[in-house]
């Protein structure tokens, strides 16, 4: 694996004064600065539409770094200021070549010898070709041999099948294959990278994860706030968009692929992309889709989705989904999946649960539960993993009772749990792409939810209302 830790190298992040920038990604970087683990000769370079000089940029940086390792109070302030003097501004169009080659002509003064130079394109869709474009007519990607020029692209790569493959083709006239690392945050939470190992460094799971002792699958994710601030963007995609078709998805597949022939990036997406491939495209009686509503509760009232200004009136966008999907291949035959997103809903948590069918016969069957063992993972918040299974309850009677064997991250491992962000962007320093998405995972996933997409809207299916802070609407599934 590539690490070029001690090559000098630029960090350009184009769309520095978004969200994604300002929480998560200069808050990653500044992380990985305090763990050493960037290199030591290294500036950031925040590239935007506002005019702003490097010390507003500095001031407005701030505000979201913190000192997550431990630090003491004194060492994160100089850490912080050491980070801050290497970050730099740079305000330009999108669509210009001339702002990127004065950029880039910046960059060639600092670096007279060259430098490594990774652009993360945190900007909307509607100007990410274009802005490629510039990028790459700029030649601001081109560097000598010795160092390697990468780019990093956010979701959502495009709304559907066919704008999808459109988008990659254009880029891929751009940005050559091996450089572009297509980001899919979650593959780089910690628990969601264990799934691997958690199914095959251990025996035990191997013999049982199929359909002949699954009775389903349910991939759970659901959020406490609405779309505020972000419904400018969220009502042109909703949550299938920009929850269930990459994250979920993700999820899906590294529960029910193979194992793959080596730990690498290609033999990964081959098994990811296989499993994805059996799972037949949705139809519409296998999907519920719902539309969070005002409501007052204890005096305080919360905005349904149409009150944002930002939301058209006749707006049928979800804000919650729950899908049901089959996987038609030997292992997974008749084990629903169910796919489940939602904004406002009661809680903010992400799980996976795997339920496991009951004994052929329970000679225990008039002594209460049985029916009990599943698999609880945790993938935010309180990380864990968790075995749910029957045991006698201590007493001189007979009865039996579903217990837990919990395995809680921050009780069993010292040490604060990394950021998605920071595995992700330390791996495409690394060169390492097994947790970025190759070309046809994403048209996979795409290809089972397209669809189902074109028919809400071509049928203008009305979601389901839900109060703010509820369960969501009624889908009829177990899970
Ligand atoms: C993003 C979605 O990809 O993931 C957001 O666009 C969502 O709508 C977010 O809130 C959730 O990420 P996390 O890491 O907070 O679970």
């Amino acid at each position: 694996m590539e690490t070029h830790q001690g090559q000098p190298s630029c960090f350009i992040i184009l769309g520095a004064s978004g969200d994604l920038a300002k929480k998560k990604l200069l808050p990653a970087l500044f992380s990985l600065y305090c763990n050493k683990m960037l290199p030591e000769d290294f500036v950031v370079i925040g590239f935007a539409r506002s005019s702003m000089d490097h010390k507003a940029f500095r001031n407005r940086i701030v505000e979201n770094l913190t000192c997550r390792y431990g630090e003491n109070e004194q060492d994160c302030a100089e850490k912080m200021d050491q980070f801050l003097d290497r970050c730099y501004y740079h305000s330009g169009q999108y669509d210009s070549t001339e702002d990127f080659e004065s950029l880039n002509k910046k960059i060639n003064e600092q670096y007279p010898d060259g430098a490594n130079r990774l652009f993360y394109m945190s900007i909307p869709p509607s100007i990410f070709v274009k802005t490629a474009k510039s990028v790459g007519a700029s030649g601001i990607m081109t560097v000598e041999e010795k160092f390697w020029s990468r780019v990093v692209i956010e979701k959502p790569f495009g709304e559907d099948t066919e704008s999808s493959e459109k988008l990659l083709e254009s880029l891929s006239k751009i940005f050559k294959e091996e450089q572009t690392y297509r980001i899919d945050h979650y593959l780089g939470k910690e628990v969601i990278q264990n799934l691997l190992i958690l199914r095959f460094a251990n025996r035990i799971f191997e013999p049982i994860w199929n359909q002949e002792h699954i009775q389903y699958v349910s991939i759970k994710f659901t959020e406490d706030i609405g779309v505020e601030g972000r419904a400018g963007y969220f009502d042109q995609y909703g949550i299938i968009r920009d929850v269930l078709q990459n994250h979920l998805m993700q999820i899906l597949a590294l529960v029910a692929m193979e194992q793959p022939v080596k730990f690498d990036a290609e033999s990964i997406a081959d098994e990811k992309v296989k499993a994805l491939r059996s799972v037949p495209a949705l139809t519409l009686d296998k999907v519920t889709v719902g539309q969070y509503a005002a409501i007052e509760k204890n005096g305080i009232k919360y905005p349904g989705y149409h009150d944002d200004p930002e939301v058209p009136d006749d707006s049928i966008t979800d804000t919650y989904a729950h899908l049901q999907l089959a996987i038609n291949n030997k292992r997974w035959y008749g084990v629903p999946f169910y796919l489940s997103a939602g904004k406002a809903l009661n809680d903010r948590k992400t799980e996976i649960f795997i339920k496991f069918k009951d004994v052929p016969y329970s000679i225990f069957h008039e002594t209460g539960k049985t029916n009990t063992n599943g698999l609880l993972i945790r993938v935010q918040p309180n990380e864990s993993i968790e075995f749910q299974m029957a045991n006698k309850v201590p007493g001189l009677g007979m009865n039996l009772e579903k217990v837990k064997l919990d395995m809680l991250y921050h009780d069993e491992f010292d040490g604060v749990l990394p950021e998605a962000y920071e595995r992700l962007l330390l791996d495409v320093m690394r060169g390492d792409r097994s947790l970025f998405l190759q070309k046809y995972e994403l048209q996979a996933s795409w290809d089972i939810v397209t669809p189902i997409l074109h028919e809400l809207q071509e049928k203008n299916i009305q979601p389901k209302p839900y109060p703010y802070g509820s369960e969501g609407p009624d889908h009829g599934c177990p899970a």
